[in-house]
């Protein structure tokens, strides 16, 4: 099996629908349902209890856990001088500590199970842009923890990835600001092609860890 958070939309949607059509058992976790997972975890990953249900229950399963993709996440847009305290929790929380608080609760059935490792970052973790100074901080933060979880992790099966893609058509800026900025549709690749270079990736035989891959648009 395997988890992949924020199958319920955009990128980790199209995971969810590819590794379904391979056969392989899907557990979403996000707080929609996912129309391609087998199994829906419903639970807000700004919550950390809810995140320890959701570990609970994986490990309840008590089946191989093939990879674990962290891929939920939000945008946030603002200026400098905007930026708030709860915010800052939003985002954080939502694209780092999610994730961090899923692999520690996972870690002896990670080393068991030699667990697979994908860490959706972006384009923006790795050069700065304006008014993206909390979304461009999650996404720095989270290869920073991928890069320390790669060393954790040394010696056993797993493989971490750290994935950095440009700009991919969803709602991902429409949910943060209200307008939807992908009309036009040469400005952005195809999420379809993204989620087929993540799971490509991660399809490479074990003894190949590809430890960070970044798309960008031609
Ligand atoms: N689109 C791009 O251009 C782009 C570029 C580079 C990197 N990325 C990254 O790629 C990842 C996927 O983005 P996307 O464009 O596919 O976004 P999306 O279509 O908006 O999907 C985001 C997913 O994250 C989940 N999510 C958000 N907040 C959550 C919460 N509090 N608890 C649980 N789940 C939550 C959503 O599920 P629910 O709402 O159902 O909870 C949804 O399934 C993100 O990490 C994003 O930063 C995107």
């Amino acid at each position: 099996m395997l988890v992949i958070t924020g199958a319920s939309d955009g990128l980790g949607l199209q995971l969810a629908k590819l590794y379904q059509k391979e056969g392989k058992k899907v557990i979403n976790i996000s707080r929609a349902k996912s129309e391609f997972a087998d199994i829906n975890i419903f639970c807000d990953l700004q919550k950390c209890s809810e995140i320890k249900s959701a570990v609970q229950e994986i490990i309840n399963r008590d089946e191989p856990l093939e990879a674990l993709i962290n891929c939920a996440g939000v945008l946030s847009i603002q200026s400098i001088d905007e930026i708030t305290e709860a915010e800052i929790d939003r985002v954080m929380s939502t694209n780092v500590k999610s994730a961090i608080m899923l692999v520690s609760g996972l870690i002896r059935k990670i080393n068991k199970d030699g667990t697979d490792i994908v860490n959706v970052a972006s384009s923006v973790g790795l050069k700065g842009y304006v008014n993206q100074t909390v979304y461009g901080a999650s996404k720095w933060a989270m290869r920073g923890f991928s890069a320390n979880l790669r060393e954790e992790l040394k010696g056993t099966k797993s493989r971490v990835i750290s994935f950095c893609p440009g700009g991919f058509k969803t709602k991902l800026f429409e949910k943060a600001t209200g307008v939807d900025n992908t009309e036009d549709i040469s400005q952005w690749m195809k999420t379809e092609d993204v989620a087929v270079a993540l799971k490509q990736t991660l399809d490479l035989p074990k003894n190949m860890e590809v430890s960070e891959i970044i798309i960008n648009r031609k």
